[in-house]
């Protein structure tokens, strides 16, 4: 296998939900750890590893929404949570030996991480830090997803990844649907029109105008990110404008 990197710079999406391994709530330092080397396994060829992950695993906002809470009152909430799965990641990323990771927030709570500045961000990346952009996009009404979109844009990410428990997308929920079959690859406006559900609309819709490249594929194959990012085309799903 080729250790040549084909991209330079990637933006890595993961979920709050891929950070509860089989507990029911919280962070597993099982997973954090497994997430940590296999993005050390691209570090060390050279490769820039941006993060952005969501917080669902500490607070998912559907249920008190329904019980009438604030809608922007939730997302905040959501926001916060993002943040702490953020401070984890830094922690287990930097206790793989040889790595450095700098959390940047959207929101300003400057005790403890840093406010998401681009040229700083970009400053850290280039000295092979990993950054974990934290709190969304700093704003209710945006997922998580549209973050990642957002901040692989303006870093001049080279892919966004995004992570899931599935090997890429498919025509119907696999696990729901024995027929259902994995598309090698995608336009944009195909996701769009089929309603396949990738990422949201806003955050689709964000990759295509900006040509933003987009793999989705499964974060629990040991080494599918390295594979990835060396120029392995069969893994996953992509999705290009
Ligand atoms: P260089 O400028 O490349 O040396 O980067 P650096 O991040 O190592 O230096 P800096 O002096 O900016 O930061 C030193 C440490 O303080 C790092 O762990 C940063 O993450 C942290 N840090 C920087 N700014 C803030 C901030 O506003 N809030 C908090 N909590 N930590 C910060």
């Amino acid at each position: 296998m080729s250790t040549q990197p084909a991209y330079q710079r990637i933006l890595l999406k993961l979920s709050g939900e891929a950070l509860l391994g089989d507990q029911q709530f919280g962070i597993s330092p099982e997973v954090t750890a497994f997430l940590a080397h296999e993005i050390k396994a691209v570090v060390d060829i050279g490769v820039q590893v941006a993060l952005v992950v969501g917080g669902g695993n500490i607070y998912r906002g559907e249920r008190l929404a329904r019980a009438g809470m604030d809608r922007v009152t939730g997302d905040q909430m959501g926001m916060l949570a993002t943040v702490i799965n953020a401070l984890a990641l830094q922690d287990a990323i930097e206790r793989v030996g040889g790595m450095q990771a700098r959390v940047q927030s959207a929101i300003r709570i400057n005790e403890v991480c840093e406010d998401f500045i681009r040229r700083k961000a970009d400053r850290h990346l280039e000295k092979g830090r990993v950054v974990v952009f934290a709190a969304g996009t700093g704003n209710p009404f945006f997922t998580t997803d549209s973050a990642a979109a957002l901040r692989a844009i303006e870093i001049e990410a080279d892919l966004m990844l995004k992570a899931t428990t599935v090997d890429g997308i498919y025509t119907a929920d696999p696990k729901k649907d024995p027929e259902a079959k994995r598309y090698d690859e995608l336009t944009y406006d195909e996701a769009l029109h089929k309603r396949l559900g990738v990422m949201d609309q806003t955050a689709m819709v964000l990759c295509r105008d900006h040509g933003m490249k987009l793999r989705v594929y499964d974060m629990d194959r040991p080494g599918a990110l390295l594979k990835i990012v060396t120029g392995d085309m069969t893994i996953g799903t992509r999705v290009n404008r």
